[in-house]
């Protein structure tokens, strides 16, 4: 067993659900902690001195003295589409000079130039671009992440993603969750007709997926220009039978009605919702599905950001996630999408903690092994280069995250990953 003791320790109230309303704003504190694990299980955690009483002295091999840090869950990054072959910088430069983000992607930019660098990139460029951008995640203190395909849009295209993306999962210490994003966008093949490519995501890439048993969530970007309400809730309920929860891009450029499908399919979660309506978030409250906002992407996009505050008070659960991607949002840091949330979306340091760590674990279905520092979970957890959670939205521009631990064992410190094969 390994002690690490000397430790402040700060985690969400753990009851098996997401924490919402006031429960989302609570965190246990022990100042004098410790946290014992075992085969890379947390064994015990609390004060120091009750994890330590009746404890024979060689069941301890090893002791880390945390030095009076913070010590807060690993991350829980429940939104990315870090899996693409190629930066878009000057696209970005284009959106910076005024260009606007779903104009680009009608031309034929945007998640379409993507598609067209993973086409052309393969499957072994592709997968060590991947785990590059994964490792870097973990180095800011991700121990769990979700990765989306979607820049594929055919059916083979979209299976390697998914296969890379499983891939990424066993070559790093970090646990990977994939998400079949078929319907990212409309391929060219398919321009104008965008029924026929929802036909074949239903009737071909699905069952593909299926077979190939890779993919845990289906998800879709219902939005104006891309795929409606009606053809989001045709493919869901496609992937449903097919196994794999419901995920939406909802309402994150206008307020078409993604979010009132969560809350009709009860998927697992509705993310970014920065136009969402107050009546549809009191129904995603209602019928349990978690909100994942996507600060970064507000703050790449320039658009006012998502309504936590009135979400927290309305009882529905928030998770935050990078969104990390090419386009609308291209960072993997966890510390700083914490420190947006908080001043930008004026969630308190204790709820953005919650939000990427229980809640977010909640919103891609790990909530049994992760996201808090409860026994019996597996020990991922992070020392910070502070005494509290508020450090993460205070020393900014850095990472705070002095110490990542997945599974026990210390797989990144002061930024930079503790092993060469990681990167
Ligand atoms: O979540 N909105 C759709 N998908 C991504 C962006 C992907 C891209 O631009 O490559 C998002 O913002
Ligand atoms: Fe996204």
């Amino acid at each position: 067993m390994k002690l690490f003791r000397n430790a402040r320790i700060f985690t969400p109230i753990d009851d098996g659900r997401p924490a919402a309303g006031i429960l989302q704003a609570r965190l246990i504190r022990h100042d004098q902690g410790a946290l014992l694990t075992t085969a890379g299980d947390i064994a015990r955690v609390g004060d120091e001195k009750a994890v330590l009483s009746g404890l024979s002295a060689y069941a301890v091999h090893q002791e880390i003295d945390c030095g009076g840090r913070a010590m807060v869950p690993g991350f829980v990054d429940p939104h990315t589409h870090i899996c693409f072959a190629e930066r878009r910088e000057a696209e970005f430069e284009l959106r910076l000079s005024g260009a606007p983000y779903l104009e680009i992607l009608a031309a034929g930019g945007g998640i379409l130039s993507s598609a067209r660098a993973v086409r052309e990139a393969g499957e072994a460029a592709l997968f060590e671009r991947t785990a590059a951008l994964a490792a870097s995640a973990m180095a800011h203190g991700s121990t769990t992440i979700e990765i989306k395909s979607g820049y594929g849009l055919d059916t083979d295209t979209e299976l390697m993603m998914l296969r890379v993306i499983r891939r990424v999962g066993r070559r790093l210490p970090l646990d990977v969750v994939p998400t079949f994003l078929g319907a990212h966008a409309v391929p060219p093949e398919y321009a104008g007709r965008t029924d026929d490519f929802v036909e074949m995501i239903v009737s071909d890439m699905i069952p593909a997926v299926r077979l190939q048993g890779i993919a845990r969530f289906c998800d879709v970007f219902c939005e104006k220009g891309v795929f409606s309400v009606e053809q989001s809730r045709r493919i869901l309920a496609a992937g449903a039978a097919a196994g794999m929860g419901a995920k939406i891009h909802a309402d994150e450029v206008n307020d078409l009605g993604g979010a009132a499908l969560a809350a009709e399919l009860s998927a697992v979660s509705g993310d970014h919702l920065l136009a969402v309506s107050d009546v549809n978030i009191a129904r995603m409250a209602e019928a349990g599905v978690v909100a994942t906002l996507l600060p970064a992407t507000a703050y790449s996009l320039k658009k006012p950001y998502a309504r936590a505050r009135a979400m927290i008070e309305n009882g529905l659960p928030v998770a935050i996630a990078t969104d990390c991607n090419p386009g609308s949002s291209f960072t993997e840091s966890m510390p700083f999408v914490i420190g947006l949330a908080v001043m930008n979306m004026h969630m308190t340091p204790a709820e953005a903690l919650v939000a990427a760590t229980l809640n977010a674990a909640c919103a891609i279905g790990m909530s049994g092994r992760t996201g808090s520092l409860t026994p019996g979970k597996q020990a991922d957890f992070l020392l910070l280069d502070g005494e509290s959670p508020a450090i993460l939205a205070y020393h900014v521009g850095v990472s705070p995250v002095a110490a990542v631990y997945k599974r026990g064992e210390r797989v990144a410190a002061a930024g930079s990953l503790e092993r060469e094969d990681y990167r």
